[in-house]
């Protein structure tokens, strides 16, 4: 496994596998990397001749500046990790190398950026966009591997693809979570012994209300949720919404679409947790 940290360096190893016809496959990552991260690198690592991570903690899509510094980073880990997965390349640039020069560009994703995150982290996905945007052209993967923990960035990726004409194949992947229901995030490790004990009322609030959803109408799912989290010590509730999985917008009723995803997000501490359910998806 190469780990590379220039888009020089970067491009003539993939150039050479480029001209022989190899398939390419990206997962971006921000590092800490967990066992959601591993299955995205497993699918890639199956579907792709060639394995590119890159692992870049993006600073223009942090609208907090502790949270940025606070993110966890371990390199070395990771690298192991992503090693002992059989990937080909490690692609781990520093600020300067991603911004030469401040990324000026202003992405309009309306509405599927003015709902659920994007009140609450004006400008992220707008930095989301930048950097995945300059790993593409530095890549130019045949295929990047996304998780729908974040289901809103997914969405988004999938049209600044649109938009840039990109040729590139976005594969979302499932949520991983652990064995008591957690979804997995990076973050989940700042989490106190308390916080994460507490957490685990998330996942199980959104399970128990896949169930709840057989016998009510959608408004009242909303209200069971947002009573259950909104009311618990320790949690504060940004949003939990219920929307079209293709649009984003918010739904008034079970009949509106077949695609019907809850997105929750919520401060369990200092530390913000988001996590999702799908009530009717089309297989
Ligand atoms: O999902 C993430 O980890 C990040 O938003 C991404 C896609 C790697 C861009 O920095």
């Amino acid at each position: 496994m190469k780990v590379l940290n220039t888009i020089k360096e970067l491009r003539s190893a993939l150039d050479y596998s480029r001209a022989k016809g190899k398939t390419i496959g990206l997962v971006p990552t921000m590092g800490a990397l967990h066992m959601g991260h591993s299955s995205l690198v497993e699918l890639s690592v199956k579907q792709n001749d060639i394995t590119v991570v890159s692992i870049f903690v993006n600073p223009t899509q942090f609208n907090d500046k502790n949270d940025l510094m606070n993110y966890p980073r371990n390199l070395e880990a990771d690298c192991k990790l992503l090693d002992s997965l059989a990937v080909d390349i490690v692609f781990a640039p520093d600020v300067d190398e991603m911004y030469p020069e401040p990324d000026t560009r202003l992405f309009n994703f309306a509405p599927l950026d003015t709902v659920m995150e994007g009140p609450f982290r004006p400008g992220h996905f707008n930095g989301v966009a930048q950097i995945v945007s300059k790993l593409f052209y530095a890549v130019e993967p045949h295929k990047a591997y996304f998780g729908e923990k974040d289901f809103q960035q997914l969405a988004i990726i999938r049209e600044m693809v649109k938009q840039l004409s990109l040729d590139v194949e976005i594969v979302g992947c499932p949520i991983i979570r652990e064995m008591d229901g957690l979804a997995l995030s990076s973050r989940n490790m700042l989490l106190t012994a308390e916080e994460r004990q507490r957490s685990l009322l998330i996942s199980k609030t959104l399970f128990n209300s896949l169930e709840y959803a057989k016998e009510h109408t959608l408004n009242e799912v909303k209200e069971y949720v947002e009573n259950i989290i909104g009311n618990t010590d320790g949690f504060r509730l940004e949003y939990f919404q219920i929307v079209d999985g293709y649009t984003l917008q918010p739904l008034q009723d079970w009949d509106e679409s077949d695609y019907i995803v809850g997105c929750i997000a919520l401060f369990c501490g200092k530390i913000r947790l988001i996590d999702n359910i799908k009530y009717k998806e089309v297989k």
